[in-house]
């Protein structure tokens, strides 16, 4: 890194990010540390400009107070103690209680620029060009493997490798028959044909199906979906020769809250990992400073497509734990057919843009309907919308009626096996997001 760098030392503040990122919008990088750093390992950071010890009423635990090392704020840095009462004594300038982060930034541009006098030279063409030489200096003339799921990590971290090395990367995706409606295709054409890249393609989906036929339990269908994911890309990884690293698209956040993670597991995720022991690869995490919204910037500025850039949450397990209990595939054609008319209605309408995340789901129950003067007996189609910060609660969009009717009619006329369309109206908490 050769940007100069503001530290930000976590004293318990639900903070941290918001501050980190007020400071990268001001053009000045800025990472956060745990409360307890040596001023040693402090000094062994590139760049440092100032120091923010950020506090909040958290700081106290078991009824403790915590505070960072002393030298720390004797040491020549810049200082600035956010809800701290030494800050007090000390003559630094203080703040009762944080604003919303765009006003943080104001807030926080005098000690930033002013008394830390940090250059503002962190943006996007400054990071990739960073990137590229490091990723060069780290990779040499090896080899590099990436899971390229299309999601917008994976694709971001592809496209940045590309530029780097080109062929020395080998892109895997695995189309494990659960993707949405054009998803593949559109991995395919944007980095084997767009962007040249040495791409390996697999139809794992019978592979997918077979395995799944006549499971209903959620957590099984997940766990047999993930189980199998590692084993198609395992097998791929082992018909290449001299692979020596494995790239991944790990971001800011996972760093961030890895460790201070206490939440119950409600649902088992799956992206890729736990790859067999004698598979070793060094690890390749060009985008593990960046913030989901400079992903995307850095991801635009590399041309990805806008579709994929902002592309909604999609999870590991796809479609699968969208048609629920033992997947069918007229009841997975149907889930699929019907996401793609409610993405295409939500993009025509502007609530692409607008709304987190939106998608459809069909149960295994079917009910009566009628259908060219006779009895039908056939699937719902359930509509999900829904806007979160972060995904642990989330709220419903308050979709308008003639956006919900036209949906409601293309689904019923256009998807096949359905007769019924309805709104799901359930906060999470008390629900969650997805219905399995
Ligand atoms: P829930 O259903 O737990 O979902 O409220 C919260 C968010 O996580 C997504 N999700 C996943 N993402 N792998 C992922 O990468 C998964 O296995 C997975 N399961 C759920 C979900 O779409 C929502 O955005």
């Amino acid at each position: 890194m050769k940007q100069d760098m503001i530290v930000i030392l976590d004293l318990g503040s639900t903070q941290n990010t918001a501050v980190a990122r007020a400071i990268r919008s001001l053009g000045v990088y800025s990472e956060i540390y745990p409360h307890d750093i040596t001023l040693d390992a402090l000094k062994k950071l590139p760049n440092v400009k100032g120091v923010i010890v950020n506090g909040g009423p958290n700081r106290v635990v078991d009824g403790q107070e915590i505070d960072v090392a002393k030298e720390i704020y004797q040491c020549g840095y810049s200082v600035l103690a956010i809800d701290h009462p030494k800050a007090k004594n000390m003559g630094i300038s203080m703040m009762e209680k944080l604003p919303e982060e765009e006003k943080m930034a104001e807030i926080l541009r005098p000690f930033v620029l002013d008394n830390c006098h940090a250059e503002q030279n962190w943006n996007m063409q400054n990071f990739i060009a960073d990137q590229i030489e490091l990723i060069r200096d780290q990779v040499g003339d090896k080899k590099v493997l990436l899971a390229l799921s299309g999601g917008v990590d994976s694709s971001v971290v592809a496209a940045l490798l590309i530029k780097a090395i080109g062929k020395q990367l080998t892109c895997v995706h695995v189309n494990h028959g659960l993707l949405r409606k054009g998803e593949p295709e559109q991995v395919v054409e944007v980095f084997r044909n767009q962007m040249s890249a040495n791409l390996i393609y697999v139809d794992a989906s019978e592979r997918f199906l077979g395995k799944l036929e006549g499971v209903a339990d959620p957590e099984k269908k997940r766990k047999i979906i993930g189980a199998e994911f590692i084993r198609v890309f395992e097998e791929e990884a082992r018909k290449l020769e001299g692979i020596d690293f494995l790239a991944q698209g790990t971001i800011y956040p996972d760093i961030v809250e890895s460790g201070t993670k206490t939440a119950k597991m409600v649902k088992s995720h799956h992206n890729v990992g736990g790859l067999p022991e004698d598979l070793k690869f060094d690890l390749v995490e060009p985008l593990k400073q960046l913030f989901k919204d400079e992903v995307r910037a850095c991801g635009k500025e590399l041309g990805l497509p806008d579709s994929m850039v902002y592309r909604q949450p999609f999870p590991g397990p796809g479609l699968g734990v969208r048609c629920l209990g033992a997947i069918t595939r007229d009841r997975l054609e149907a889930v699929r057919e019907s996401d793609a008319i409610l993405r295409e209605e939500f993009q025509k309408s502007g609530l692409d843009k607008k709304v987190w995340q939106y998608f459809t789901i069909v149960p295994d129950f079917k009910s009566v309907g009628v259908r060219d003067h006779a009895r039908s007996f056939e699937y719902p189609v359930i509509i999900r919308a829904v806007n979160t910060i972060d995904a642990m609660t989330a709220s419903i969009e308050q979709l308008d009626w003639p956006v919900l009717l036209k949906i409601t009619d293309r689904i019923l006329k256009e998807v096949k096996n359905v007769n019924r369309v309805c709104y799901d109206l359930s906060p999470k908490p008390i629900a969650t997001i997805e219905w399995e």
